[in-house]
């Protein structure tokens, strides 16, 4: 029997703006979710991969900066590990859109900065990053500086900088966002093979049906105006995964019932993307 905790528990959480005309902006309301931690039979932490979908604007990068302590609810409780959030912490991990290595600091540089901050002794520092830098496949580009690699190859630093520090939740805003279709892909399967192998949950945001189905275990569909979470999906494929996957009958059901969902919650901006 495995048991479960919550790792991370949003209890009623809501988050209002102004417009600087003064409009009140419901961002999110009455926001209810648990990501749990799961425990195999031999105590191995096996946290689980939970996507976030829903239309532009519908209050998702709100809800994950609230999570990583970069924002506070107007009210309701956020909880992770078992302690309210207050502020940023070495517990989350989080991965932009936005390319965010420092630019004059080589790949191998950046994914040691936080184990250097965070005083990790510098054979320890070296081991580690060769083996993210090895997970994330840039041996190659260990000693080069991250502008000089492609949007892909750039996100793939972002990750292992974040794997480096062990955070016990990965938190992930659009990360695959800029990329082509084609090295979108490839970095969904290489995410699942890195995921397969360390023991953090993730908590990934999206407006891409496609990938959120093929990503998650579970799926919280989200509407907007105001933002909140119509349906927590189960989805029901076997792991490990491949992109062939993507091909299959029950994969491309489970997309359309998804979709339908989405077109069906209140407030569709209508750019909600699927791609089948
Ligand atoms: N700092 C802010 N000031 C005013 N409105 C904001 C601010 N941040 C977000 N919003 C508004 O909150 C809503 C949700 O935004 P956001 O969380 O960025 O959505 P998503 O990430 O799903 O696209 C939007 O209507 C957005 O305009
Ligand atoms: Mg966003």
């Amino acid at each position: 029997m495995e048991t479960k905790k919550a790792k991370i528990a949003i209890h009623k959480v809501c988050r209002t703006f102004y417009s600087p005309k003064g409009e009140k902006i419901e961002a999110l309301k009455d926001v209810n979710l648990e990501v749990e931690d799961a425990f195999s039979p031999a105590g191995r932490d096996i946290g689980e991969f939970r996507v976030l979908l829903g239309p532009s604007g519908c209050g998702k990068s709100t809800l994950l900066r609230m999570i990583a302590g970069l924002d506070q609810p107007t009210s309701g409780e956020i909880v992770v590990n078992g302690q309210p959030v207050t502020g940023p912490g070495k517990d989350r991990g989080m991965v932009f859109q936005k390319y965010t290595s420092f630019p004059w600091l080589t790949v191998r540089q950046n994914v040691e900065y936080g184990m250097k901050i965070n005083g990790v002794p510098a054979t320890q520092r070296a081991e580690t990053s060769s083996r993210l830098i090895k997970a994330v496949g840039l041996s190659q580009f260990a000693d080069v500086y991250p502008d000089t690699l492609s949007g892909g190859m750039q996100q793939r630093v972002a990750i292992a900088r974040t794997l480096a520090l062990r955070p016990s939740v990965i938190l992930m805003d659009e990360p695959f966002g800029a990329l082509d279709a084609q090295t979108r892909s490839e970095m969904q399967q290489l995410l699942l093979t890195i995921w397969d192998e360390t023991a953090c949950a993730i908590l990934f945001v999206t407006h891409d049906v496609e990938e959120a189905v093929y990503l998650a275990d579970r799926i919280f569909i989200m509407s907007s105006h105001p933002g909140t979470i119509v349906e927590d999906l189960e989805v029901p494929f076997n792991r490990p995964r491949d992109l062939e996957l993507k091909e299959r009958t029950e994969f491309h059901e489970l997309q359309h019932y998804v979709l339908g969902r989405l077109k069906s919650a209140p407030g569709l901006g209508g750019n909600v993307r699927v791609s089948i």
